[in-house]
């Protein structure tokens, strides 16, 4: 619980602890340190250790540092209210609360200024950092201080989140001190100076000539200010009630069931930031009032999209805030999300809000906690977000700017123009940039099929089930048929053969999808069915709709139009209610919808046979489920063929469609695509995106066939990875280089985001030990799962749901994952740190528990200790693995085990290292391999001077020499070898002579042979 306080700024933390309130009109003293060198670090950590595990290291730098500032800001009693990336801003109030107990003992100004100076001395450790393999970075800080009057605010939903911001004049001129500061600089304003006065000396001042505003630059406080330390908070002094609200509630969830280190995970997501103005902080007397609302709207616009406001920046210029869609709760359609959201904020109606601009952008971030031991937040850190802070800054007022990533993903659903290419601060290349012409109106009057590139593949029994059902609806007996399979199995595929079907027999269709954001949107799924019903337009005006409504309404039966103001819900148009229908109560008016629909369905199917499809079932709002089950029910004895398309329930926690129950209700699931048919599928695929027939290598087909296990969506997106990096599939390196596409990750992580928090560390746990993973390892490595049999519980929970089906009973309890890709996506997630613990931990296990057989596991051993950062144990097991294979004749493995552990060896080793590696390059005739690796070997015994080491080496060249039948020059090393060994008891000189002997005789016979 105590570690949950640090998300609450710390004067606000006391505040809650004493059941009081900070003021909104305070004064004080502002600062904000800005940390440079972020950007050569970065540059180091990617260049040494490649971009995920340099960014993750970044992020722990990040927090050491932070973690040494924040002490330094809470030894002069002052709060940090907020970070935004490598910058924080902080507050020393210079009100004095009864209910501290000591009060600081001086004023706000020379708090800050000596926690600003000891900040600076703070940095010193850090001027030089050095990361090996990369060369020195320097990092430094600026610092500026400010004082006077400012506002504290309140914000947010307390079932969301609380935000705490600072604004007012005296936080713009902190922003203004900034652009003045230079690296190692601490500026003060000049009320700051004018309250410190003869306790500073001013080494100069500067001006910004925009403002006339001063700040003198300090480098030395004459008293010796004492830090002064918040008193103790006692460890239970907030209830959870308090703190709660201060947490994005997945967070707070996380970090409560005990999983916090998983909170640090690499994912793809969405950033958006939006950038306004149009509240005057310092004069407005509602400027909280106001700011709140906004916030509140926006956090509640948010919420229907699953995201959550991250950060908060209030500025003179204009204030902006930070969304993030994926994290930390991912979907699948996080980039649809993320540019609806954008527009529903773009035209949220607040009359003080002004001068918006959006911009969105998708990429691979670092989530997690950000800040010190004792005051954090959660946060996310990539290039993404740098690129959407910087899209917005260049987007032109009311306007959405995205990058490339976001087009791609959301080209079906939005309209885009591309922009002239921009460029942009800290991106060498100018960047391609899209703005948002419109969201696309899923109309279509009546239903087309959809055009695939791809042709159709297999799946003739389904269709052939279809024809059937299709078949009796025609002659009067109307069916619903429900296609049901995971994501990417085809769903939508067969129903485009379903409309093509219906269509070669005269029978019109009218389809609607639903939306994974749209689960409470009243008859979303409906609204495209009954406009393409009643013929209307949505491009077109909303009298002309109603008129045109009208006119359909009295041709189907005049009878009806007295209930028209109904259909207004189920078309989303607003039609006034009349004397009839303003009369019913809110059940009565669904009822009598829905019985005015049927009777529409019965008149007009008099003459015309109907196909109604309905995709994506799984996410049906409430009313329209409602108007599926009765209509579903009226068909029997009509024309009418429904169709709806649903994931299985289990893992999204949906519920079937409840016309399932319906006797003239079939199932039809899809199950993985056979061999031959993904291999036909695969070639298709080829063919489109690389244009030509290619010869496939058979390798690449059963490698995308493994990982797509027969899923037709995994082995598109796969291919696509392939295409989009420009690798040739026709290359055998093109096996090792198909990674996790993004569009992959998502959705797999959007599945994972939906299970416990028990469950997902669970599912993180054993993706470490591997995709087939026995409970027992489960069990010794990670003791902080709780209960056994809870754990059993979940562990079974899993298995129900599909993801790791049971593999083999007690007493081996083991369980497997049932798809790579999901082993693969929760092993990403995972820190680096962390899985390097977890390796080490499984290693050790196996290890204690199997000391009787470890010949058997050493591959197994030599796999998880290289993933851990045990050095020992790493060398031990990759040698012995090395060792081992190269006895079995396993060359290749051997080869690339000694490759592995080489740079891990102390020179001594190595040098013997080489000389095995040469060994196995030898007799598998690499011999140019052979020669150059033994000739580094020869060079590393020179370099530490070892005479056996150097006399190893030189026989071993020697030896390959004279293979080659290169005879004067083995003699000439195996000479040098035998003088190494003189007087070196130990040594097989003896051997060495014998080789001599050899070369001598036989290097004549050759020679002289040669000669001949
Ligand atoms: N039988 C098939 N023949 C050819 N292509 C297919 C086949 N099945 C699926 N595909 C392709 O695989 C991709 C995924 O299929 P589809 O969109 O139909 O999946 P879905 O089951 O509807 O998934 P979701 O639940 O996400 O809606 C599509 O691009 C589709 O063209
Ligand atoms: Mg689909």
């Amino acid at each position: 619980m105590e570690s949950l306080y640090a998300y609450i700024p710390t004067d606000r933390r006391y505040a809650l602890a004493h059941g009081s309130t900070l003021p909104d009109r305070t004064t004080g003293a502002a600062l904000f340190a800005d940390i440079s060198g972020f950007t050569p670090l970065t540059e180091a950590l990617v260049l040494a250790l490649g971009p995920q595990r340099g960014a993750e290291e970044l992020t722990g730098w990040l927090n050491k540092i932070y973690d040494a500032l924040v002490t330094q800001i809470e030894n002069y009693r002052g709060s940090v209210i907020s970070f935004s990336g490598d910058a924080m801003t902080c507050w020393f109030d210079d009100q004095t609360q009864e209910y501290i107990n000591p009060h600081p003992r001086t004023s706000s100004a020379l708090r800050a200024t000596a926690c600003a100076l000891s900040i600076q001395q703070t940095m010193q450790q850090f001027e030089q950092v050095d990361i090996p393999g990369a060369g020195i970075v320097s990092l430094a800080i600026k610092v500026v201080v400010t004082s006077g009057p400012a506002r504290r605010f309140l914000m947010g939903d307390p079932t969301i989140q609380l935000v705490d911001a600072l604004a007012g004049e005296t936080l713009y001129r902190l922003a203004t001190g900034e652009h003045h500061a230079h690296r190692g600089d601490v500026l003060l304003d000049r009320s700051t100076v004018s309250s410190l006065e003869k306790e500073i000396e001013v080494l100069e001042w500067r001006e910004d000539p925009e403002s006339s505003e001063r700040f003198a630059v300090v480098n030395n406080l004459k008293p010796r200010v004492e830090t002064d330390p918040w008193p103790e908070l006692e460890a239970d002094a907030l209830g959870h009630d308090l703190v709660r609200p201060w947490l994005l509630p997945p967070v707070y969830d996380r970090l409560m069931s005990g999983m916090g280190e998983f909170l640090t995970e690499l994912r793809p997501t969405v950033a958006l930031f939006l950038g306004f103005s149009g509240i005057n902080y310092d004069s407005d007397p509602e400027a909280e009032s106001k700011l709140n609302a906004y916030v509140q709207a926006v956090q509640r616009i948010l919420a229907r999209y699953d995201s959550y406001m991250i950060q908060l920046t209030i500025g003179d210029k204009g204030s902006n805030f930070y969304v993030s869609f994926g994290a930390p709760l991912a979907h699948e359609d996080d980039a649809i999300r993320g540019i609806a959201a954008a527009m529903e904020l773009r035209d949220l109606q607040m009359d003080f809000i002004s001068e918006i601009q959006i911009g969105v952008s998708q990429g691979l971030t670092r989530t997690g906690a950000c800040g010190g031991i004792h005051r954090r937040t959660y946060s996310t850190i990539g290039d993404a977000v740098n690129m959407a802070a910087r899209l917005m800054q260049n987007a032109p007022l009311g306007q959405v700017l995205v990058n490339q990533n976001i087009r791609k993903a959301t080209m079906d659903n939005f309209t885009w123009e591309e922009l002239p290419p921009l460029l942009v601060k800290g991106k060498s290349q100018p960047v391609t940039v899209f703005r948002l012409i419109a969201g696309q109106e899923r109309h279509g009057i009546h239903l087309h099929e959809p055009k695939y590139a791809l042709p159709m593949v297999g799946r003739a029994v389904e269709l052939a089930l279809i024809e059937q059902k299709l078949d009796l609806a025609l002659h009067g007996h109307g069916q619903i048929v429900g296609i049901t399979a995971e994501a990417g199995m085809g769903k939508s595929r067969l129903m485009a053969e379903v409309i093509r079907m219906a269509r070669g027999r005269n029978v019109l269709g009218h389809g609607g999808e639903c939306q994974s954001f749209g689960t409470s949107t009243s008859y979303l799924v409906w609204q495209n069915i009954w406009r393409g019903f009643f013929d209307l337009d949505p491009a077109w005006s909303m009298a002309a709709q109603v008129e045109s409504l009208e006119r359909q309404l009295s041709k189907i039966a005049p009878s009806l139009l007295p209930r028209l103001p109904l259909l207004g819900a189920v078309l989303n148009l607003q039609i006034p209610d009349n004397e009839l229908t303003g009369s019913f109560d809110a059940k009565l008016r669904k009822e009598s919808l829905e019985s005015l629909l049927i009777d529409c369905l019965r008149k007009r199917t008099r003459t015309l046979p109907l196909l109604l499809i309905l995709e994506d079932c799984h996410w049906l709002d409430p009313l329209s489920h409602d108007l599926l089950e009765v209509i579903g029910r009226a068909i029997v004895d009509l024309p009418i063929l429904i169709a709806i398309a649903y994931r299985p329930p289990q893992l999204d926690r949906h519920l079937t469609p409840r016309v399932a129950q319906l006797y003239h209700f079939t199932e039809i699931p899809l199950t993985d695509l056979p061999a031959e048919e993904i291999e036909q599928l695969v070639s298709f695929k080829l063919g489109q995106i690389y244009g030509e027939q290619i010869k496939l290598p058979q390798a690449l087909i059963e490698k995308i066939s493994k990982r797509a296990e027969g899923n037709p969506f995994y082995i598109e997106e796969l291919l696509n990875y392939l295409h989009d990096r420009d690798i040739d599939p026709a290359q055998p390196e093109a096996l090792e280089q198909i990674d996790l596409p993004d569009s992959l990750y998502s959705l797999i992580l959007s599945r994972m985001d939906q299970l416990t928090e028990n469950q997902k560390t669970l599912l993180k746990v054993a993706s470490v030990i591997g995709r087939l993973f026995r409970v027992a390892i489960l069990w010794g490595v990670y003791n902080q799962f709780g209960d056994r049999e809870r754990v059993l519980d979940d562990l079974e929970a899993l298995s129900a749901l599909d993801v790791t089906p049971k593999d083999s009973p007690e007493p081996e309890l083991a369980y497997l994952f049932k798809h790579i890709v999901t082993q693969e996506v929760a092993y990403e997630t995972i820190s680096f740190a962390t899985r390097a613990k977890l390796h080490d931990q499984i290693g050790k296990f196996i290890e204690n528990t199997y000391q009787d057989a470890l010949n058997q596991y050493t591959d197994l051993l030599a796999h998880h200790f290289e993933l851990s950062d045990n050095q020992t144990k790493k060398r031990e097991y990759l040698l012995k693995a090395a060792e081992a294979a190269q006895k079995d004749y396993a060359n290749a493995a051997a080869i690339t085990y000694y490759q592995r552990v080489l740079h891990l060896l102390p020179e001594d080793q190595r040098v013997i290292g080489l000389l095995k590696l040469g060994q196995v390059f030898e007799l598998v005739g690499e011999w140019e391999n052979a020669e150059e690796i033994n000739r580094e070997a020869e060079r590393l015994a020179n370099l530490i001077n070892d005479v056996q080491s150097h006399a190893q080496a030189q026989r071993a060249l020697g030896w390959l020499l004279r293979k080659q039948g290169k005879y004067s020059a083995a003699e000439e090393r195996l000479v040098r070898a035998r003088a190494c060994l003189i007087g070196e008891l130990e040594c097989p000189r003896s051997t060495v002579s014998e080789d001599l002997t050899w070369v001598l005789v036989y290097g004549d016979d050759a020679q002289r042979r040669g000669a001949q």
